[in-house]
């Protein structure tokens, strides 16, 4: 546990945790942590301001290239885009769906995947986003593939919307079926379990249990 060259990376489908386990371990571990998924909200709500829409994936991954995405202190880590502290503005329902779209196309997965590489090629990282493990970091130290029923992440997404004080769209199981299967199905890094992933299946299991037993199976 003394290897701060480890990189550990947490994939799975939206809703299963990945966020509070990588967090967790992090901290446990002494790593720092990124949220990839962080920065494709970031390109959608760079995107949606200049007025770009759902279907305009080259543009957003031209306007991704001149994009300063940074992390600050905090608990999440604050997020910063050009300057600006967009933490709120970027966990909207709204930007979750056109972060889904625009993660769709290669143009902007090239861009921002080659940018979290270099983040973490040093060491001493756990990284958190549904193409960590096959993509982003695929020689990372441990792979972990978090799942849990689409009912257990819909009431998880909900409790945490509800404590944001954000509005819960009446249709939130719908949305993230939909962007489960956006996530599957796409041709470019569609989500999808790597083979020598951990598999751990967090329905009834604490957060801090899930981290025992990913600190367990590192080598
Ligand atoms: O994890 P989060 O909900 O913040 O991610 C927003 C969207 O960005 C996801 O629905 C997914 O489509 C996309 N994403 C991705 N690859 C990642 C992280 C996020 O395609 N590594």
């Amino acid at each position: 546990l003394s290897d701060l060259n480890l990189v550990i990376a947490i994939d799975g489908p939206a809703g299963a945790g990945k966020s509070t386990v990588a967090k967790l371990l992090a901290e446990r571990l002494g790593l720092r942590y990124l949220d990839t998924g962080a920065m494709y909200r970031c390109v959608a709500l760079a995107a949606n301001r200049a007025g770009l829409t759902a279907q305009d994936g080259d543009a957003a991954a031209a306007l991704a290239q001149g994009l300063a995405i940074d992390f600050g202190a905090g608990d999440p880590p604050s997020v910063w885009l050009n300057g600006e502290d967009v933490s709120e503005a970027i966990r909207t329902p709204e930007m979750a769906e056109l972060a889904s779209a625009l993660s769709a196309f290669a143009a902007v997965r090239i861009e921002l995947v080659a940018r979290q590489q270099a983040l973490v090629q040093h060491g001493g990282w756990t990284l958190e986003g549904r193409d960590t493990t096959t993509v982003v970091a695929p020689n990372a130290t441990l792979k972990v593939f978090l799942t849990a029923s689409l009912e257990e992440r819909t009431r998880r997404r909900h409790n945490d919307l509800e404590e944001r004080g954000m509005v819960v769209p009446g249709d939130l199981a719908r949305q993230i079926a939909d962007r489960d299967h956006r996530d599957y199905t796409r041709s470019e890094s569609p989500l999808s379990v790597s083979k020598d992933a951990l598999v751990i299946e967090s329905f009834g299991v604490s957060p801090g249990d899930v981290v025992d037993r990913i600190i367990a199976h590192l080598p």
